[in-house]
């Protein structure tokens, strides 16, 4: 047998239990599956829409009676379609993939931004017995796009915690973006760990800021992924292949690849093309 052929990389197919609209643009979609029941927050499935497209996606919820989700943002022709599954319908999946975010004692900041925030409220669940203080950082550009606010607040709820929300147009919490107010508290305060995820430019500000007060990062990476096994190398950044090594890396391993994080990514035609 091959060893490409696991269980977790098998396609299992599986029904939509619940569908939830999230924001205009994102639906939070629930399936029963055993084995991403089982990962890590900051691990991702690849998700089969027959006749359309395969693509990645974090899982935003794993509970241990097979409950998962994904919260998708709806941008090109993959997302749309499974915006338009309806309950009781079908889905591929494949996973779970990649590593996970590394879990840190002490005073923690999670910036997120849209539908990077997906892998933030397992990761918040999984810190609250271990972190003694969680900074939430949420932006989006406007109030109906802000992510999980109330699903933060619960988790905040049990732990020492604030959250911060930034839109853009100020139409909710702090007008700007959310490297604003991180910069801001970074200035104030010391942290022992600082994850982020959502736009390539965002992570990119937050490693500068990381390294100009001397905070460990650990950042949730997106390029194009085909295999999610390391075979086809579509998903390369520098030494690493986001789907194997990554998704998340730390400060240090973005330093050797600083000439594409936040830069450069391969697009489909396998040319670099800019972020
Ligand atoms: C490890 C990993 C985890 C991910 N987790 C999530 C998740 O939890 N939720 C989620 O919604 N997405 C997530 N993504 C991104 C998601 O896989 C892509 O948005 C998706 O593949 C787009 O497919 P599409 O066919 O809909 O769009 P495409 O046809 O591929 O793209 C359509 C248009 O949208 C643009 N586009 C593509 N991707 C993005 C993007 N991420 N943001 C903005 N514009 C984009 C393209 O440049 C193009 O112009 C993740 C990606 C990776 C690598
Ligand atoms: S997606 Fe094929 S090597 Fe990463």
């Amino acid at each position: 047998m091959s060893v490409y052929l696991t269980a977790i990389n098998r396609l299992r197919i599986v029904k939509v239990r619940e569908i939830k609209r999230e924001s205009p643009t994102v639906k939070t979609i629930t399936f029963h599956d055993k084995f991403c029941a089982k990962a890590e927050p900051g691990q991702f499935v690849m998700v089969w829409i027959p006749g359309v497209d395969e693509v990645p996606m974090s899982l935003s919820t794993m509970r241990s009676d097979g409950r998962c989700s994904i919260t998708v943002g709806e941008v090109g022709e993959a997302t749309k379609a499974l915006h338009q599954r309806k309950l009781g319908e079908t889905l591929g999946i494949r996973g779970p993939y990649g590593n996970s975010f590394t879990l840190a004692n002490g005073n923690v900041m999670i910036v997120g931004g849209g539908t990077g925030l997906a892998p933030f409220i397992p990761l918040a669940e999984k810190l609250m017995g271990l972190s003694t203080r969680i900074f939430f950082v949420l932006g989006a550009k406007t109030h109906s796009e802000l992510l999980f606010l109330q699903r933060i607040k619960t988790v905040l709820s049990k732990v020492d915690g604030r959250v911060i929300a930034t839109t853009e147009d100020g139409s909710y919490g702090l007008k700007g973006v959310a490297t604003d107010p991180a910069r801001e508290i970074l200035e104030k305060e010391t942290f022992d760990m600082i994850y982020t995820c959502g736009p390539e430019q965002m992570m990119y500000k937050m490693l500068v800021l990381a390294e100009r007060y001397r905070t460990p990062l650990q950042a949730s990476l997106e390029r194009l992924m085909r295999c999610a096994i390391g075979l086809c190398g579509s998903c390369v950044i520098g030494k690493f292949m986001v789907c194997k090594d990554g998704p998340v890396f730390s400060d240090e391993q973005l330093r050797e690849v600083k000439d594409e994080f936040g830069r450069f990514k391969m697009g489909r035609t396998g040319k670099k093309v800019g972020i």
